[in-house]
Order: C-alpha cells, then structure tokens, then sequence
C-alpha cells in the first residue's frame, strides 16, 4: 500500500495564497519528492453544496478555477489524480455507514462545524447534510486509505473526527480502514495566513484575499494598501511586528536570498524585523519588497494558468480521468467495508451455504 495522499478543497472560490501556503505549495512538493505511492487531489463540490445548496451554479462554476489553480500550482496530473467528488458515488455509502459511529453531541463539539454554523448563521436551521460533513470527510479520507492528509490548521478538528471514525470501525468490524495523519505546514506564518485587512480570516465575503490568478497590478495594489501597525504613523515611529500582516506575508513567503535581490540593506528578516521595531523604517518600503517577494513567488503560478486557460477542455478531461481512477480505488474501500460489516451477502458463499443447512435441518 504504501504512503498515500488525500486532500482538497471546496470549489466557492478562487484559490488564494492563504491556500497556497497553508497546503497548496507543499502538495507540489510531496508529489515532486517521490515518497507517496498514490496522491489524491480532490475538488470537494459535494461538501461545497452542504453550505450552498440553493447556489449549484455558484459550484460548478468554481469547479475549473480550482482545477486552474491547481494546474499553476505545478499539481500534474501524471502523478497526482485531480478529481471531483461527487462523481464517486462510494464516499456518500461510506458515509452512510459511518453516520451510525458517530454521536449528534460529538458533531456538535467539533469546533469547526461550531464556528461554521455561527458565521453562516446557521444556529436555528441547521442542514442536516451541513452538520454531517466531518462524517462525509471521514469517508473522502478513508474511501483511499490514506495515510497522510496535507491541509492547514483549521482542518485539524476534521482531522480528529477521521481518527476517531477509523478507530470505531475497526474496533467494531475488524482492521479495515487506515488510520491518517495529518501533515500541518511546518512554517507557522504558514498556517493561517491573516486577510490584507488584518483580520484572522481570508475570506471572499471580506474582499480580504490575495488571489493566486490575481494580476500583478492586482496584487501590487492590494500588498500597498495592506493594514499594518496602526500606531506606526510616521517613519520615526517604533513599529509593531507582531500580528502586522506585511511581516506575517513575510514570514511566509521571503526567504534570505530575497534580500541580496531586493532589498540588500539588510541581511535577512530579523535585521528588518529589528529596524521596523526600533522606528525609522517606512510602511511603503517594507510593503515594495514584500511586493517583489510575492510577484517573484506568484508569476510561474500565473503564467501556468494562462496556459492551461487555453485548454480548457483537457482540463475537464484531466478530471474525468481522474475521477474515474478514484472511482476504482473507492470501490474497493468500499466492498471491504461491506465485507468487515457482513452486508456482502451475495458474494459470501459460505452465509449461504450455512442458511441453506440450516433450513435443510429444520425441515
Ligand atoms: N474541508 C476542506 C475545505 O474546506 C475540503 C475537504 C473535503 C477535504 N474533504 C476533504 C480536505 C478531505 C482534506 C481531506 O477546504
């Protein structure tokens, strides 16, 4: 079996680069390292629908941006396989199953359902396909037996779910599910990148993001007029690094090369760290070279997608591909479940050779 990948992401948007760091760019990486048998990407529409049900359009529309981004990410499709979801009639079997291992009160404690359901303000009418998504994710994770499951932080709760799903079932049916880890990125800055505003979130609805498809004007433009310390008024002023979004971007994206390339005053990070602290470094200097940092990351990713933007119908094809291959592999997830929970009457020789004795005694 081997070390196996699955992860995703739910297509309501454009990818930004709080998905880049917190989980896109280290995907690249693994897939480039070799070390996984199999690596699954999944555009998770399904569960985009849980929260925009009376919005499929808004889905499908999404679907091709996300498969863009991670098409000029460097996600190939040779050695991972992209696909969508709800073309695999298997997660929604397994997840049926696995409702009857988890409680109504542990869904209700998972903390990212909780904080969800409160900035949807779903309180009074919540979706019951809404509530039991960590149930269908459990099933995304597991239908691959995979073992490890790159995403960022706020994934983790789900990650907990997972865990406690694979350990019942087994517990219950016998060894049959793989127990997955969760890889984290290793850069904290990287694990939940602030919104421009300096809010905690990057999110659509707050016009906070910066777009990987975004131009370069585009990004320039939204890097000059980031928050930053908001008491550090003039030049002379002593200035806040902690929780400044330009030096939380920085900490994420600029690595010490950078500084002999742009800005060769200083050595690295700390030293700037150190001026910015101390008073007597401006906003706008800081905010070019964090520019030149992102444009310099962002500008293979955007000439990519370009690309692949001429392509539109293999990048659909790429899909259907895809989803096909993850077809197979649910599949023979799921007739093992149905084997460890004894509902594979047909192909259980033996149950029927036992009934038919056993009728035959009685008669
Ligand atoms: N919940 C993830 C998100 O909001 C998407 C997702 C669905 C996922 N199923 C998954 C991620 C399985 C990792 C593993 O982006």
């Amino acid at each position: 079996m081997g070390k196996i990948i699955l992860t995703g992401d739910r297509p309501t948007g454009r990818l930004h680069v709080g998905h880049y760091v917190g989980s896109l760019k280290r995907r690249v990486e693994l897939q480039n390292s070799g070390e996984y048998n199999e690596i699954f990407i999944m555009i998770a529409d399904a569960q985009a629908l849980t929260d925009n049900a009376d919005n499929p359009e808004k889905v499908r529309q999404n679907i091709i941006e996300v498969a863009l981004d991670y098409l000029a990410c460097g996600l190939d499709p040779e050695k991972s396989t992209l696909f969508i979801q709800s073309q695999i009639p298997e997660l929604c079997e397994l997840s049926f199953y696995y409702m009857n291992l988890v409680t109504v009160s542990r869904l209700q404690r998972n903390p990212t359902v909780k904080s969800e359901i409160q900035m949807r303000n779903f309180e009074a009418s919540i979706p019951v396909g809404f509530f039991t998504y960590p149930i269908s994710q459990a099933a995304d994770i597991t239908a691959f037996q995979a073992t490890t499951v790159p995403v960022g932080e706020d994934q983790m709760p789900m990650l907990e779910q997972t865990r406690e799903i694979v350990h019942k079932f087994n517990t219950v049916y016998g060894e049959t599910l793989t127990m997955p880890d969760i890889l984290l990125p290793d850069n904290k800055a990287c694990l939940r990148l602030p919104g421009t505003d300096g809010k905690a979130k990057m999110s659509k609805s707050l016009g906070n993001c910066i777009y990987l498809s975004d131009t370069e004007a585009e990004v320039k433009k939204k890097i000059m007029s980031m928050f930053t310390d908001p008491n550090h008024l003039r030049v002379e002023d002593p200035g806040q690094v902690e929780g400044n979004p330009v030096f939380i971007y920085l900490d994420a994206f600029c690595r010490e090369q950078h500084f002999a390339k742009y800005l060769p005053d200083y050595q690295n990070l700390s030293e700037l760290k150190a001026h910015y602290t101390r008073g007597g470094l401006g906003d706008v200097k800081v905010k070019k070279f964090l520019n030149a940092v992102l444009q310099e990351e962002l500008e293979p990713i955007r000439q990519r997608r370009k690309e692949w933007e001429k392509r539109i119908p293999e990048v659909y094809r790429i899909l259907e591909e895809g989803s096909k291959k993850a077809e197979k592999v649910a599949a023979e997830t799921l007739a093992a479940v149905k084997r460890s929970m004894k509902i594979n009457y047909f192909e259980d020789k033996e149950l029927i050779a036992q009934q038919a004795k056993r009728f035959g005694e009685e008669a």
